[in-house]
């Protein structure tokens, strides 16, 4: 049986920051989340998180999805694996550890690292990488011969070890029982004890020790600062747009659009500049979205055109058109044809087949038939303070410029609503409701003012 070790303990102080360094957000998701997610994967059991820094909040982002272990403290990588190897039942043999800071390691690298045990491998293989810029990372040491000999921590390397480009990855498959006798004796280094330094005492007790060189080095990184978090993000975010362009999406400036990794987008549709698409969104095909539009987890039919707005949590049904300027909060839901022009907000709305709200609008806590016509201005005053009231209208209706409509409340199929109405009583179908003050005429009452002001001067 092969288990998995991921180190989340650290606080990761150089990230300057009172977060645990993996609850860090890379494409939407705390980099633990990451690794988990790769980890879940390769179906190791048990998958044992470390914790430490941070515990509660790190341990409430792994649920269920592994177990955890606390460490009392930064006491270094070697230490934190041996807290985690002494909850494992008896039948686990090897360990896969992985670092909680290091999210994109491809699942095909640690499925090659767990082939060599299946292949009778009974040492440790660690993952190497040969880095252009390796400040900062361990650096492998080799013998004569090329074989590892140890791993020596930029801190305690030499001015001559400082220039070996090939480094560690803390990836690694260790055999359980080699690692459990040497991890209590190792050195320790102002009171942390490194996992690293038990390569060489494996070495020692002649258990093998191998490598492997990861392919890619982008995507072993370990992130210990923000910048390298940016790093990160960029690397995602460049991959998610070729993969995007290759599928048949046009971008009109990857450089400048933000796209989650698990955004799904139909082909021939085009994306403008400053253009963020977050979440479980599923976009169509041949729709238009941007320029500065954000997309939340939401779902965009075939066809809908999005201009500069915002956009969460909603449904988009095919040839929707939304905005400028309009904010679609959660539980929008707009049928077919539907257009939603500039300065409009919605929440919890559901809108019909072919409706229209232009200009300026709220519409929360309203379903709204089809063909229906929304005035500039109309507001559904839905909340009295206390609690929220739903409101209904029906096919057809068309309510004027400036309407209040104060909920609980229904307008009925084809009733008009007067331009100025403040609606607090339902109006049936197909009747006229006018609640405003009646307009006087005071015939040439200007004029009498005017020459009165030009007598008195
Ligand atoms: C570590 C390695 C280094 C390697 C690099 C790869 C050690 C001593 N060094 O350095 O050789 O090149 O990663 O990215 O292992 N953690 C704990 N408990 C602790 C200390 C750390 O759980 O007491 C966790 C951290 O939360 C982090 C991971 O272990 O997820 C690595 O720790 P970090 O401080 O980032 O080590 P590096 O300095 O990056
Ligand atoms: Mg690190």
């Amino acid at each position: 049986m092969t288990g998995a070790v991921i180190l989340a303990a650290g606080q990761g102080t150089r990230m300057r920051s009172h977060r645990a360094k993996v609850l860090h957000e890379l494409a939407g998701r705390p980099l633990l989340d990451h690794v988990l997610g790769r980890v879940s994967a390769l179906s190791l059991s048990p998958v044992v998180v470390v914790t430490g820094f941070d515990a509660e909040r790190v341990e409430t982002l792994v649920g269920s999805r592994a177990a955890t272990v606390r460490q009392p403290g930064v006491l270094g990588t070697g230490d934190a694996v041996r807290r985690a190897l002494v909850t494992l039942p008896p039948d686990v043999v090897r360990v896969l550890v992985l670092y909680g800071d290091g999210p994109l390691v491809p699942e095909t690298l640690l499925q090659s690292l767990l082939d060599r045990a299946e292949t009778g491998h009974t040492g440790a293989v660690l993952v190497t990488a040969v880095m252009s810029d390796p400040t900062g990372y361990g650096r492998i040491i080799r013998d004569n011969a090329g074989r590892l000999a140890s791993i020596v921590e930029e801190k305690e390397a030499g001015v001559e070890e400082r220039q070996i480009r090939e480094i560690n990855t803390g990836i690694g498959l260790w055999p359980r029982s080699a690692l459990e006798q040497v991890l209590p004796s190792l050195p320790f280094h102002g009171g942390e004890q490194y996992l690293t330094d038990a390569a060489a005492a494996l070495l020692a007790t002649g258990v093998p020790v191998d490598t492997v060189e990861a392919a890619d080095p982008d995507r072993v990184m370990g992130i210990n600062t923000r910048e390298e978090l940016a790093r990160a993000e960029a690397l995602v975010r460049r991959e998610t747009n070729a993969r995007l362009m290759a599928s048949g999406v046009t971008l009109l400036d990857p450089a400048t659009t933000y796209i989650d990794p698990e955004v799904q987008i139909g082909m021939d549709t085009v994306v403008l500049p400053m253009t963020t698409i977050r979440g479980r969104t599923v976009i169509g095909e041949n729709a238009r979205i941007g320029p500065m539009a954000t997309i939340v987890d939401s779902e965009l039919g075939d066809q809908v055109v999005v201009g500069p707005s915002t956009v969460e949590s909603s449904r988009l049904m095919a040839h929707v058109v939304v905005g400028p300027y309009s904010h679609l909060r959660a539980g929008t839901y707009l049928e077919r044809d539907v257009h939603i022009g500039n300065y409009v907000e919605l929440k919890n709305a559901r809108v019909g087949l072919g409706s229209k709200a232009g200009h300026h609008c709220y519409l929360g806590d309203v379903t709204i038939g089809s063909h229906v016509n929304i005035g500039a201005g109309t507001v559904i005053v839905n909340y009295d303070g206390v609690h929220k009231h739903p409101t209904f209208i029906g096919d057809d209706a068309f309510i004027g410029c400036n309407v209040n409509l104060v909920a609980p409340v229904e307008v009925g199929r084809g009733a008009y609503v007067a331009a100025g109405s403040t609606v607090d009583r339902a109006v049936p179908a197909d009747a006229l409701a006018i609640a405003r003050a009646r307009q006087e005429i005071k015939s040439d009452w200007a004029r009498a003012r005017r020459e009165s002001q030009t007598t008195r001067k």
